[in-house]
């Protein structure tokens, strides 16, 4: 006797009586929401002589947005920009635009990460909903939470790995802690680009268009 096919996966119904209101439903991205500014943030970045070591200050924006279904998986998120210059300049030094996502079904923190050196990435970690530091990654050449870059890059300083570990303060401040680790043609060691710094909020954030309405 052959056994029953097994039943169809639903991929495509929607879950019902969604509570659309985000800023109640982030877990651990909660202590986020708003908008922030850090003077004292450090890089590290790969220059032709070697690692050096810059200061910089940051100003990020991360709105809520509204509740977003992929048939029945639910997600709840903010939606950031970065934008960061050197502590005496207009001019940008780093940018950055993505989403943080929170899936409650599989307690689930996924980073999209966007900087206009034509490159993508997408970090993620399993994190319990009351968590005050937590690490995510990203992984060159995996098929989910991957790492893409444009040919160039690709080449000349080929992004293996990203790591982001974020910490919550008890003072209402958060932080994070970045390693890019990449190939540089014609080195024989991955070199650490790191990024750290710490925000505090400047403005509250802006409730999302479902929880306005
Ligand atoms: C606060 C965060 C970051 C800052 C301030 C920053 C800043 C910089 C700067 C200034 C350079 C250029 C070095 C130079 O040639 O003068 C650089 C290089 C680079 N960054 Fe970042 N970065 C950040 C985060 C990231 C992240 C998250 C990624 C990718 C996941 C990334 C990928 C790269 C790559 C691939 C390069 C090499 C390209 C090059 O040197 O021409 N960076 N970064």
């Amino acid at each position: 006797m052959s056994p029953s096919p097994a039943p169809a996966r639903d991929i495509y119904t929607e879950p019902q009586d969604v509570d659309y209101n985000t800023l109640a439903n982030l877990g651990p991205l909660t202590g986020m929401a708003g908008i922030w500014q850090g003077e004292r943030g450090l890089d590290v970045k790969p220059k032709a002589q070697g690692p050096k070591k810059q200061a910089y200050v940051e100003r990020i924006e991360l709105q809520p947005i509204d509740p977003t279904t992929n048939g029945p998986q639910l997600l709840y998120g903010l939606r950031y920009h970065t934008h960061i210059t050197k502590p005496d300049q207009v001019k940008t030094y780093h940018e950055q635009v993505g989403f943080w996502l929170w899936e409650p079904a599989t307690s689930t923190v996924i980073h999209t990460l966007t900087i206009p050196r034509a490159q993508i990435a997408m970090a993620a970690g399993v994190v319990a909903p009351d968590a005050k530091r937590f690490e995510l990654v990203a992984t060159q050449g995996a098929d989910t939470y991957g790492i893409c870059s444009a040919a160039f890059l690709h080449e000349a300083f080929r992004t293996t790995e990203f790591r982001i570990t974020v910490t919550i303060n008890d003072d209402g401040t958060w932080g994070y802690e970045e390693d890019t680790v990449m190939q540089i043609l014609g080195q024989a060691e991955p070199f650490h680009h790191t990024d750290r710094n710490l925000l505090r909020k400047v403005a509250e954030p802006t409730p999302n268009p479902l929880a306005r309405g």
